[in-house]
């Protein structure tokens, strides 16, 4: 494993690694900056093959971005609300490779007036289009791509903001990560048999484009300097593409279902840390 900010750590390990001889599929690479963008620079680290999507006018984005990967994935342009390149893009991963070993969902989107404090006006069809693609898109891909898999299994992992909780200003994308955890459960319930794990990744908050088009993400932000045990920064995603990449390796065959906290603890603690410029006050008499 490789941590750190510093690309030069990153020494590729091609042929060893945990994922050595692995081939993953990475969605949601959109700039450098992305979660998913660490996370196939760590798929590479471990000796992993790479294949990234993108949509839209995303793609020219990340076709760009990919290029600061080495080696350079090839892009395929998939919308996961459009069923039909979906299954195109398994063809695709079918023909090139045979058959796959994992695949990454690291994909969110909510309409602005589902976020914001515009919890009680959303309209459904704004709820709708946050769901079917932050949620629902899993169980899209998994239907898919699981059958490209080898009879040995396979491993799926996505990404959420800790969806037990309510946040400020998440509004309807954390039922929509509720959902996503749940249809983890589901799928690995369902897959199980199949021998492939499901698995979600809670991260804490990470400076992305997604990051930035949620309101109040500053705040919640130097919320976790304050709660943190382990402390956070929010400029480095190498943390949670770590255990993505674990979680993608046989390391992993015993875990499935599971939501792994990847956010220097801040779920564990029920209030802020106290400092030391704010020491034990005595009880008043
Ligand atoms: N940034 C954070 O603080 C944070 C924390 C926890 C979880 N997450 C989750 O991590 C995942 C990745 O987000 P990120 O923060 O790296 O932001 P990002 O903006 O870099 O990535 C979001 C990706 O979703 C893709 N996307 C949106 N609609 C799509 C569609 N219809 N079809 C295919 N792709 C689509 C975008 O192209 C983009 O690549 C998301 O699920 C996000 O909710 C982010």
């Amino acid at each position: 494993m490789v941590s750190g900010k510093d690309d030069d750590a990153r020494v590729a390990t091609r042929g060893d690694g945990i994922l050595a001889g692995k081939r993953i599929l990475v969605t949601g690479v959109l700039t450098p900056k992305s979660i998913a963008f660490a996370i196939a620079q760590a798929c590479h680290s471990e000796g992993a093959e790479v294949l990234l999507t993108s949509f839209g006018r995303a793609m020219s984005l990340t076709q760009r971005s990919a290029k600061r990967l080495d080696p350079a994935p090839d892009v395929l342009e998939m919308d996961v609300t459009d069923a039909d390149q979906v299954r195109a893009v398994a063809g695709a991963v079918r023909a090139r490779w045979g058959s796959l070993d994992g695949v990454v969902h690291a994909i969110g989107f909510a309409p602005e007036d589902c976020l914001g404090g515009h919890f009680l006006d959303a309209p459904w069809p704004s709820v709708a289009s946050a769901w079917q693609v932050s949620s629902f898109s899993f169980k899209t891909l998994a239907a898919e791509f699981v059958p490209l898999m080898p009879s040995t299994g396979g491993a799926l992992v996505s990404l959420t903001f800790d969806g037990t909780l309510a946040w400020p200003l998440y509004d309807w994308m954390g039922p929509a990560k509720a959902a996503l955890e749940a249809i983890g459960r589901y799928l690995a319930r369902d897959l199980g048999p199949r021998h492939v794990r499901v698995n979600t990744v809670s991260a804490g908050p990470l400076e992305t484009v997604a990051a930035r088009s949620i309101p109040g993400f500053r705040t919640l932000k130097d919320a976790w300097s304050g709660q943190a045990p382990l402390g956070w920064d929010a400029a480095d995603a190498s943390p949670v593409a770590d255990t993505v990449a674990f979680l993608l390796s046989d390391m992993a065959r015993g875990i499935s279902g599971e939501v792994v906290h990847v956010d220097g603890g801040y779920h564990s603690q029920g209030a802020p840390l106290l400092t030391t410029a704010e020491p034990h006050e005595q009880e008043e008499e």
